[in-house]
């Protein structure tokens, strides 16, 4: 896609810390819009998969990984699935021993920045008018230009009791998501609004509540957008 194409592409960026909600209620977003939806943190648990069944963690240092990382990702709310080469690793990628990796993968500079080129490539070879991605960075540093940028929240104590329910089976949930979250915001910040970035803190909200007040922030930011 040219350049010019992809400025016209309407990008909704949320970030959020783990457990916020930003993956349900970004892809109910699209669904909304009827938008594409990326999900970044997949591609770095894609990575942190690929090291765990062998690839050679210094290559991710000196940027030798990107021929080795053959990544594939749907931008399809409905249907979603995760591939490297040809393996699905749609459930791989989510199991604990991924979650407790990808910190130390997603704190290497020469991975962000690859995923950062990444980001943009998918989106821009998204075929709709407009596309959700989520993750960590997005409103500050893979898209700080998007026409509309949230930050989604809740207090821990609500994203931890989210986080158990989506996986019962995991013990000591309590540990592992705020250890990530203290290792992820190591390398980046998505605990504070930046400035253009609409706070929304979901602590008192239920899904749909969530979803509303999410909808009307996008839909006055790409109606400004369109009037600038
Ligand atoms: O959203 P998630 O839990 O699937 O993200 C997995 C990891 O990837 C998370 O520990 C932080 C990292 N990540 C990141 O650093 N930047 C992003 N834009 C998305 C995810």
């Amino acid at each position: 896609m040219e350049a010019g194409e992809l400025m016209s592409k309407q990008i909704v960026a949320i970030d959020g810390p783990a457990g916020s909600g930003k993956s349900s209620v970004s892809k109910q977003l699209a669904r909304d819009f009827d938008f594409g939806y990326l999900d970044t943190g997949a591609a770095y648990r894609a990575l942190a998969w690929l090291v765990l069944e062998g690839f050679d963690k210094a290559q991710l240092e000196t940027g030798d990984f990107e021929t080795s990382f053959d990544y594939q990702v749907s931008t399809d709310p409905d249907n979603f699935w995760v591939k490297v080469g040809n393996q699905d690793v749609t459930e791989a990628i989510r199991s604990s021993e991924v979650s407790e990796a990808v910190s130390s993968v997603a704190q290497v500079s020469a991975v962000r920045s690859f995923m950062k080129r990444k980001t943009h490539e998918i989106a821009g070879s998204c075929t709709k008018p407009g596309i959700v991605i989520e993750g960590r960075d997005i409103t500050t540093v893979v898209y700080p230009e998007a026409q509309s940028r949230i930050l989604l929240t809740a207090s821990e104590e609500v994203r931890l009791a989210r986080r158990s329910k989506e996986l019962s089976e995991v013990k000591n949930i309590h540990a592992q998501v705020t250890k990530r979250d203290a290792s992820d915001s190591k390398v980046v910040n998505f605990t504070e609004a930046a400035p253009g970035v609409t706070l929304v803190d979901s602590t008192n909200l239920d899904f749909a509540q969530t979803v509303a007040v999410m909808a009307d922030h996008v839909k006055t930011d790409l109606k400004a957008a369109q009037n600038d």
